[in-house]
């Protein structure tokens, strides 16, 4: 029997499926692009493999392409005749996540993962900032995080993707000395893992190494395929760095290439969450922004996310129409029952339409119980800084200069002698 690059057997008995299943999965695993090629270019060799389905479907997931991902779970359903206990465990997870029962699939994984922690493509489905647990709404999410990829990492050592997302998971809850240690341990693994140099930039930001990591992004960007599922938003980390520079010319560059609705390859989730996030970003450091790009990013919301649910998402189509001034759209958002951090959404969502407004003392009042765990919203720091920014900004913009200094030293402190908002001084 042939086995994949983690020593787990595989019911295929051709080399070429094999290997360009391995293939498949290296690319999921450093967010590369070329997944959904390999995995077609597997099942090609052996048309009876059904794991060389699973990963298709896997791959195109992530191309956006549900119908497709459907179709290659059928064909693996198919043709799992004769599987391993394993690969029938494994599919049956893909199952539950295909079907959107993202509670069940998030207990399979961690059932699954339990007797085969080496089963990567079951194990990442848990792992990143938008994975099962990182999008539960739970309270303590980052902890639980790190204490799975601390479970992984202990079955699978030096490897170059469990030590990228554990990285990821040490330096949100703030261990930054051992994150970038990890991170630096598996980019001499693998450099062109973008899991891993996406987390470095994370660390040098909250390290607030500012100068460093836009350097190191620029260089590493180089060399990755625009097409490739982390460029729009490695690029939003770029473009971060650039506003804080006051580098306005290279931050609109930068939009207009890599993070706009028009221009970036990215998931849905990541081009409605960096755009929004951006822009408004830009709005508080005193910027102008062309009411233009908040049209534009508020008609992508109402396609790619007509109905509340993925709240991480939902706050951020706010922001887009309220800016817009799609009141009705907003509206919805305000008051929606949905999502697994619903509760979170509605006061951030009536904060967005206040701002909008100018009324500064209604928004501060909304968002202000918010600030207590937005993580439940989903997102890493650096994403959820959009809302510390805004609550700063609000805090200076309702006479409160002086809590807003004590707000962000306690809250943000890498911000504290230069937050980039208009006023903060
Ligand atoms: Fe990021």
């Amino acid at each position: 029997m042939l086995v994949d690059r983690y020593g787990l057997p595989l019911t295929t008995s051709v080399p070429e499926a094999r290997d360009a299943y391995v293939t498949g999965i290296d690319h999921i695993l450093a967010a590369t692009f070329g997944a959904s090629d390999a995995f077609a270019a597997s099942v090609e060799a052996d048309p009876g493999f059904a794991l060389g389905f699973v990963g298709l479907a896997r791959a195109r997931m992530y191309d956006t392409d549900i119908p497709g991902a459907q179709r290659a779970m059928a064909t693996a359903r198919a043709c799992a005749t004769q599987l391993t206990e394993r690969e029938a465990a494994h599919l049956a997870v893909f199952e539950l996540l295909f079907q959107g029962r993202n509670s069940e699939a998030r207990r399979a994984v961690q059932d699954h993962v339990a007797d085969y922690p080496r089963d990567v493509l079951v194990a990442q489905i848990c792992t990143n900032i938008f994975g099962l647990i990182g999008m539960s709404g739970e309270p303590g999410r980052e902890s639980l995080q790190l204490a799975f990829t601390t479970q992984l990492i202990e079955a699978l050592g030096e490897d170059w993707w469990i030590m990228s997302v554990h990285g990821q998971a040490l330096c949100e809850v703030g261990q930054l000395d051992e994150a970038m240690s990890m991170m630096e341990r598996s980019l001499a693994l693998n450099n062109v893992n973008a899991n891993a140099s996406h987390f470095k930039a994370h660390t040098l930001y909250e390290q607030g190494a500012g100068e460093v990591g836009r350097a190191y992004l620029a260089d590493w960007i180089a060399n990755y395929d625009e097409r490739s599922v982390l460029h729009g938003h490695l690029s939003w980390h770029r473009a971060l760095w650039a506003l804080e520079q006051e580098d306005e010319a290279e931050l609109w560059k930068i939009y207009s290439s890599s993070i706009a609705p028009a221009a970036s390859h990215s998931l849905p989730v990541n081009v409605l969450t960096d755009a929004a996030a951006l822009l408004y970003r830009a709005e508080i450091a005193g910027l102008n922004v062309a009411p233009e790009l908040w049209s534009d990013l508020s008609a992508y919301a109402s396609r790619y996310f007509p109905n509340p649910g993925m709240s991480f998402a939902d706050i951020h189509s706010a922001l887009a129409h309220a800016m817009a001034g799609d009141g009705e759209r907003l509206a919805v958002l305000a008051e929606t029952q949905s999502g697994f951090a619903g509760d979170l959404v509605r006061p951030v969502a009536r904060a967005w339409g206040a701002i909008a407004r100018q009324d500064w003392t209604v928004a501060l009042h909304d968002l202000t119980p918010v600030m207590a765990d937005h993580a439940r919203l989903g997102g890493s720091r650096a994403q959820r800084d959009l809302l510390e920014l805004t609550y700063l900004n609000l805090l200076l913009k309702s006479g409160h200069a002086d809590e807003a200094h004590r707000a962000i030293l306690s809250r943000r402190p890498i911000f504290s002698h230069a937050a980039p908002v208009a006023g903060f001084g």
